[in-house]
């Protein structure tokens, strides 16, 4: 074997891998400030603020009459959404999907609207009676419990102690588990509070095609939707049509709190957990 005859010499061999080597990395440095602006350009884009702690999560602070009251009042999902389906408080009670924007007073809690649909001292849960709302009661001593904001060992639950048994998944307790699993029951009827109803029509499952042909389609249940949500509170309001594929959604809108984040990211499992509606895909190609 013949060694092949050095055609230049170390030196001039040395400048041109060092040339090299300074290409390949001013291009290693371009491809890293495009990859990053990229990045954060689709963040900004797609990525949803990230969700609060889940026992803040889906907490209401009602602060309107706070110079004339006892102070803000802190209403919990968390807690009320263990006991009662999201229809039974927004379709038979009647409040509004959006914070602050029922009209709740200390006059309405007493005539038996709103929380005093429930909080009225008389209507019965586990055979206790549930503590009024706003009455003139003297004996009435509970209203911190509402009224709690910024007091705190007022109330008697706990977000942790309360969910300590439930199931949790990637963001807090996972309500879909523990409906299933009968760790919860949440009631769809009140006594007094509820009409009868026929019982509800199934409904079956479908995918939602998205536009874009790179994003596997998004599975959707409407059966397991109807469990918590009846039909009301998606139509006509959230959903208007009656046939399939006619909203035209994208993740932009779920992050402005449209369609299916008129849910996703206030109360049921945030827009974070991209898996929960993406399963089959990796976060940045669901
Ligand atoms: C015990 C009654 C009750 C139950 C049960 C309940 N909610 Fe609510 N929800 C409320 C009240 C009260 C508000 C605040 C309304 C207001 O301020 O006008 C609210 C507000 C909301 C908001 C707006 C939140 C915001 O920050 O803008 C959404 C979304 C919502 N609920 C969805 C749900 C879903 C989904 C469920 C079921 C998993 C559910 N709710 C169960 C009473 C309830
Ligand atoms: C559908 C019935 C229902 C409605 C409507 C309702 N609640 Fe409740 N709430 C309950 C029940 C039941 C409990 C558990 C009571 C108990 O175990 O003592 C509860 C518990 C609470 C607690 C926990 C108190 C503590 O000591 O930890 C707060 C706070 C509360 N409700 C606030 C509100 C507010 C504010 C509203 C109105 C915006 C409201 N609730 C509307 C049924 C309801
Ligand atoms: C079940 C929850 C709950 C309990 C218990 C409760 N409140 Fe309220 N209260 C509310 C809510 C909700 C508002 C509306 C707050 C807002 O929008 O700022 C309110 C508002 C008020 C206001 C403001 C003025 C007005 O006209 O709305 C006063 C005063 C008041 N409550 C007094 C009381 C007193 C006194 C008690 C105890 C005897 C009490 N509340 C117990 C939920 C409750
Ligand atoms: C509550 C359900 C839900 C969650 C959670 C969710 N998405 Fe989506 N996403 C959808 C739906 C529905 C579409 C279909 C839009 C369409 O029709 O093209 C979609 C579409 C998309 C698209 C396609 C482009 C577009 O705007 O249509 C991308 C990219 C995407 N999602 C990324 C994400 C990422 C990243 C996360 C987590 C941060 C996430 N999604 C979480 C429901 C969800
Ligand atoms: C969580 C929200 C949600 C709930 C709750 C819900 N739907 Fe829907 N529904 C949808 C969505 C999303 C579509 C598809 C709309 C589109 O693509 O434009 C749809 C489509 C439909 C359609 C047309 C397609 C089909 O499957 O035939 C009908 C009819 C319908 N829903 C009836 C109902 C009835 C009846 C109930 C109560 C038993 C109900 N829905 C509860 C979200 C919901
Ligand atoms: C009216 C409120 C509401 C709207 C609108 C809504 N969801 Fe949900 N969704 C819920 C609630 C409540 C649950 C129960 C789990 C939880 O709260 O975290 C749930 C659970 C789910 C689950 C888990 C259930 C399962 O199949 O295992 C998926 C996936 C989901 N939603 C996707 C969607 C998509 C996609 C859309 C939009 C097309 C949408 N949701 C619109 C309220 C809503």
């Amino acid at each position: 074997m013949q060694k092949t005859p050095m055609v230049k010499s170390p030196m001039a061999r040395k400048t041109r891998r060092n040339e090299c080597s300074l290409l390949l990395f001013v291009l290693l440095i371009l491809a890293a400030i495009m990859l990053l602006l990229g990045s954060t350009v689709l963040a900004q884009i797609y990525l949803p603020n990230p969700a609060p702690e889940p026992s803040e999560y889906g907490k209401v602070v009602f602060d309107k009459h706070s110079a004339t009251g006892p102070g803000p009042v802190v209403f919990d999902h968390w807690l009320h959404r263990s006991h009662f389906t999201c229809r039974l408080c927004h379709v038979d009670v009647g409040f509004a999907m959006e914070a602050n924007a029922t009209g709740i007073t200390a006059a309405t809690n007493r005539e038996g609207f709103h929380c005093g649909a429930c909080h009225d001292g008389k209507k019965l849960f586990e055979g206790r009676p549930i503590f009024p709302s706003c009455s003139d009661a003297p004996e009435n001593n509970q209203c911190d419990r509402c009224h709690s904001l910024g007091k705190p060992g007022v109330r008697k639950y706990e977000y942790h102690k309360f969910t300590a048994k439930f199931p949790k998944g990637i963001y807090g307790v996972d309500w879909e588990q523990a409906e299933q699993t009968g760790v919860i029951k949440p009631a769809d009827f009140v006594e007094g509070l509820s009409v009868k109803r026929p019982p509800m029509p199934r409904r079956g499952d479908f995918s939602i095609k998205a536009q874009d042909s790179w994003v596997h389609p998004i599975l959707f249940s409407h059966q397991k939707h109807v469990v918590w949500n009846g039909c009301e509170l998606c139509h006509p309001d959230i959903f208007p049509a009656a046939q399939k594929g006619t909203a035209r959604y994208s993740m932009f809108s779920n992050i402005e709190g449209r369609f299916c984040g008129a849910c996703h990211g206030k109360v049921a499992f945030p827009l974070n957990n991209c898996k929960g509606c993406h399963p089959r895909g990796p976060t940045w190609a669901p």
